[in-house]
């Protein structure tokens, strides 16, 4: 990772056309390397940066979002959104992610729905977009790790998806499953200490929150390998590593399923994964965060602050046990 080099932002997409300041991507991107053998580490040391001209987030997109007290709620600009990437499969330099994942082959493919539901289905990408309806929906993005940023993505609910394949009574969980190519994924191959594919899951009501979304877009155009592409799941409330990205397979079952992460680091990483100021990770504080192009830390909100669209999920289960 170079620290001193100077970067120019600009934000390729007309929608959002747009002059970015020059970021000083010293103080931008530096991070610690992994404080373990498995698991992500905590940010180091803090930043400084010269924010761009802010795009506010419309109220509407940001619906249910506590604005954090003294501090902009802007866009992060689609040049860290795209070159600032955890997606280990490629890497664990987060710089170098999107230039190991350019041979990455996203086209044909398919996804599959399937397990305890009445009607299994496999969409192409292409299907998605035509029978979901893709939107706009601004979120933040909050990493275990540390950092945040604030992404405008293309995506639709679940639930969309869900009432096509009608889950039966006993589905509980979903299991999301992303692609397994080690010939194309660098990280995948020779010794690693995780078990491949990415797994993540849900409950079936997490799912049905209207915030639970699989995105396929963002700034107004597909996604790009390093962001997940085609097709990734958002859930802003909880921590990033939640978010699988180029999801091939979504199981519906009764039983809770093993994350990637709850595998590797079982003290470490739980299941829920519901962003939490009160409850630090073992080995870093989870009180503030970084906002990625800001200099100083901000305080991070309960659930993200989506409280009000999802703390209704949570009601009687002591968060702060289940993380
Ligand atoms: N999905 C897969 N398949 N592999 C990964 O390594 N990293 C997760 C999540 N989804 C990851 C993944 C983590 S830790 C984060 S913070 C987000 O992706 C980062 O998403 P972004 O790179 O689009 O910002």
């Amino acid at each position: 990772m170079d620290d001193r080099r100077l970067r120019d932002e600009i934000t390729p997409e007309p929608v959002y056309r747009r002059r970015h300041a020059i970021m000083r991507a010293a103080g931008v991107l530096p991070m610690i390397a992994m404080a373990g053998l498995v698991g992500c580490g905590a940010e180091s040391a803090p930043v400084t940066s010269t924010p761009e001209t802010p795009r506010e987030t419309g109220a509407s997109a940001d619906a249910g979002v506590v604005p954090t007290p003294g501090y902009q709620e802007i866009l992060t600009p689609f040049e860290s959104v795209t070159s600032y990437n955890n997606f280990y499969e490629f890497s664990t330099d987060k710089e170098g992610v999107a230039k190991l994942a350019q041979g990455f082959k996203t086209s044909p493919w398919t996804l599959s729905v399937g397990g305890l539901v009445d009607k299994p289905q496999t969409f192409t990408v292409e299907d998605l977009d035509l029978r979901f309806n893709p939107e706009e929906r601004v979120y933040r993005l909050r990493c275990v790790e540390g950092w945040s940023m604030v992404i405008p993505w293309q995506g639709f609910p679940i639930s969309r998806i869900l009432d096509a394949v009608v889950p039966k009574g006993d589905a509980k969980f979903l299991k999301f499953e992303t692609v397994k190519r080690p010939d194309e994924m660098p990280g995948m191959r020779g010794f690693s200490p995780y078990s491949w594919p990415y797994v993540e899951g849900l409950t079936l009501d997490e799912a049905r929150n209207p915030l639970a979304t699989l995105a396929t877009g963002l700034y107004g155009k597909p996604l790009l390998a390093q962001n997940g592409s085609p097709v990734r799941l958002v859930v802003p409330w909880k921590y990033g590593f939640k978010s699988i990205k180029s999801i091939v397979k979504i199981e519906l079952v009764a039983q809770q399923p093993t994350s990637l992460w709850m595998a590797a680091a079982p003290s470490e990483y739980g299941f829920f994964a519901n962003v939490n100021p009160e409850v630090s990770h073992p080995r870093w504080s989870q009180a503030t965060e970084r906002r990625i192009g800001e200099t100083r830390r901000r305080p991070t909100l309960y659930l993200n602050g989506y409280t009000a669209a999802v703390g209704s999920l949570y009601a009687g289960m002591d968060l702060n046990k289940n993380y």
